[in-house]
C-alpha cells in the first residue's frame, strides 16, 4: 500500500469509529512529554482525535480516553510517565477509560516489555512510526476489545494529509523533517526517530499558505537537523527546491507569514547559502538556536558532534559579521563521561564568549543502547550538579546582562495574548524570543506592535506602546 493509500485506509477506519463515538459526548485527555517535535505529533493525534468526535479536556479523570505521547531523550521524561501510568490505573478500572501510550519511548524494547509487565492495563502501545494509524488501533480496541502494539522499527516514512487540530492560532509549528542521522553518542532520538527523510517543499508550502489563510504570522520550522534537510528533485511544483536554503527562500515570499523561526541547526551543516538567506530575510527571526552541547574538543569529538570550539566560535563570528545584531540560544549537556573540570571550563569560556540570549542546560542522562552509555568514565551525579550549578549561575548572570541591553530600545513584538498573570496586561515576544508584557487593548493581540522596554523582571521584560 502506498502512504496515500495508507492515509485514505484512516479515513475509513475514522468514519467506522464515528459509528462508536457519535451522540457520546466522548473525551480525550492527551499529555505530551518531550520536544516540540512531539508537540506537532500531539497536534496531529489531537486532529485525528476530533475527527473521531472526541473533544479534548484538561481532566483524565473524565476522558474516555488517555493518550501520553512520550519522549525517552533524557531518565527523567521516563520518569514521569511511570507515575502518570501509575496514576491513571484506578481510573481505568472505575470508568474502563481507554489508554493509549506513544511517541519516542514506545521504541524501545524494554519499555514495551516494561509496559506490559508493570502497566498491563494499557491498551495501545504505538511508536513514531505508526502514528497515522491510531484510527484503526482505536477502532479495534472499541470493537474487539483487543490489546494493540502498533510499532515498527523502521526507518520511517512521511506521511502527509493527517488531520490537525493546532494549540495556539498565532504561531504554528511546521515539521519539514523528520529522524536524524547524526548519531550524537548521547543521543537516542537516532534510534527512536529513524533516518533523517524530509518532505516535499509543495507540502510544507502548502501547509504553510494554509497556515496564514487562517491568520497565522508566526512559523517554526521543526527537525533534528533542519540544515540537512534535502528537497525533492521530482516535487512537481518546487523541484528546484535542493536544500535549506532554497526552502527558507520559498518561504519568505508566503504573503501574511511575518516571523519564521528554525530549530534546531546543526553548527556542521550550517552552510554560507543559508547565513546569506538570513542576512537579506525581513522575515527570519534575529536568533539562532545553535546547540554547543560542549566547549572542549576531546568531548565533543567523543560526542561526535563533528565541529570543534574554533570552529564553532568562527561559524558565530562569520554570522555575527553577516548579519547585524543577530544573537543566539544553545543546548549545553554537561558531565557527559569522562569531561573533566578543565574540559568544562572550555564549556563555560564558549558562553561568556557568546553571551547567549537563552541556554537549554541538561544534566547528561545515561540513554540504554547509545554509545556514550558503554564509555567506562561516567562521572559521579554529584560532580554532574556541580557543574550544572556553575553553568547555570553564570548563565543567569549573562541572561540579567543581556536584559539590561534592552531597557529604552524600541522593540518589534509579536502580541499573542493576555498575560497569564495580570489579566490587565498583554503579553508577546520580541523576534528574540524574549517574553515583553505591557498595557494595551486586546485588539492588537495577533499584531506585531512597537514597545519600549521599560523594565528587566529577569524572566520577562516590561514595555509600553
Ligand atoms: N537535534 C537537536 C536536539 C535533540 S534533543 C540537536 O541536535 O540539537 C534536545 C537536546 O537534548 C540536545 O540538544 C541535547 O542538549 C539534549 N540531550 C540529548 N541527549 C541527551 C542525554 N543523553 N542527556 C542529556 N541531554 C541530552
Ligand atoms: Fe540527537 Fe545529535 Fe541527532 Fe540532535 S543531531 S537529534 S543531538 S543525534
Ligand atoms: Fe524526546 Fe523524541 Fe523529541 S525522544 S526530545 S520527544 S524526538
Amino acid at each position: 500500500m502506498s502512504n496515500k493509500q495508507e492515509i485514505e485506509e484512516q479515513q475509513k477506519f475514522i468514519e467506522k469509529v464515528k459509528e462508536y463515538t457519535k451522540n457520546k459526548n466522548y473525551k480525550y485527555f492527551i499529555l505530551t512529554m518531550g520536544c516540540q517535535l512531539n508537540e506537532n505529533d500531539s497536534e496531529k493525534i489531537c486532529g485525528m482525535l476530533e475527527k473521531m468526535l472526541f473533544q479534548k479536556t484538561e481532566k483524565y479523570e473524565e476522558a474516555d480516553i488517555v493518550l501520553f505521547n512520550t519522549c525517552c531523550v533524557r531518565e527523567n521524561a521516563e520518569d514521569k510517565l511511570f507515575g502518570k501510568l501509575g496514576e491513571i490505573k484506578k481510573i481505568k478500572e472505575q470508568r474502563g477509560t481507554i489508554v493509549a501510550v506513544g511517541g519516542c519511548m514506545m521504541q524501545e524494547q524494554h519499555i514495551v516489555e516494561k509496559i506490559k509487565k508493570s502497566y498491563p492495563f494499557c491498551d495501545i502501545i504505538f511508536g513514531t512510526h505508526t502514528l497515522h494509524k491510531l484510527p484503526e488501533d482505536i477502532y479495534n480496541v472499541l470493537k474487539e476489545k483487543k490489546k494493540i502494539k502498533d510499532i515498527i522499527d523502521i526507518d520511517g516514512e512521511v506521511y502527509e494529509g493527517l488531520p490537525i487540530k493546532r494549540n495556539d492560532n498565532i504561531k504554528a509549528s511546521v515539521t519539514i523533517m523528520y529522524g536524524c542521522n547524526n548519531f550524537c553518542s548521547y543521543c537516542i532520538v537516532p534510534y527512536v526517530r529513524g533516518r533523517e527523510r524530509s518532505r516535499n517543499a509543495s507540502d510544507i508550502i502548502k501547509e504553510i499558505k494554509e497556515l496564514s489563510k487562517e491568520g497565522y504570522k508566526e512559523v517554526t520550522l521543526l527537525g533534528q537537523n533542519v540544515n540537512s534537510y534535502k528537497g525533492n528533485s521530482e516535487d512537481l511544483e518546487y523541484p528546484n527546491v535542493k536544500n535549506f536554503a532554497d526552502l527558507l527562500m520559498e518561504i519568505e515570499k508566503i504573503d501574511g507569514i511575518e516571523r519564521i523561526r528554525f530549530i534546531s541547526p546543526h553548527p556542521k551543516d550550517f552552510t554560507d547559502d543559508v547565513i546569506d538567506v538570513i542576512s537579506k530575510s525581513n522575515k527570519i527571526c534575529k536568533i539562532i538556536h545553535l546547540p554547543l552541547q560542549a566547549g572542549n574538543n576531546e568531548v565533543l569529538k567523543n560526542m561526535n558532534r563533528k565541529y570543534t570550539k574554533e570552529q564553532y566560535l568562527a561559524l558565530v563570528e562569520k554570522m555575527k559579521k553577516k548579519i547585524p545584531n543577530i544573537v543566539f540560544s544553545t543546548d549545553i549537556i554537561v558531565g557527559f563521561p569522562g569531561e573533566t573540570d578543565e574540559q568544562f571550563e572550555d564549556t563555560l569560556d564558549v558562553v561568556r564568549k557568546v553571551k547567549f540570549e537563552q541556554v537549554y542546560m541538561f544534566i547528561y542522562s545515561r540513554r540504554v543502547g547509545t554509545r556514550a552509555d558503554k564509555m567506562e568514565n561516567q562521572i559521579p551525579e554529584e560532580i554532574k550538579h556541580k557543574r550544572f550549578n556553575k553553568l547555570k549561575e553564570l548563565v543567569e548572570s549573562q541572561i540579567s546582562e543581556n536584559n539590561k541591553k534592552y531597557i529604552g530600545t524600541i522593540q518589534k513584538i509579536l502580541v499573542e495574548g493576555s498575560s497569564k498573570t495580570n489579566e490587565n496586561m498583554l503579553t508577546g515576544r520580541t523576534e528574540t524570543n524574549k517574553v515583553v508584557n505591557f498595557k494595551g487593548d486586546k485588539e492588537l493581540i495577533n499584531k506585531i506592535i512597537l514597545i519600549k522596554i521599560t523594565e528587566d523582571c529577569q524572566w520577562y521584560l516590561k514595555g509600553e506602546i
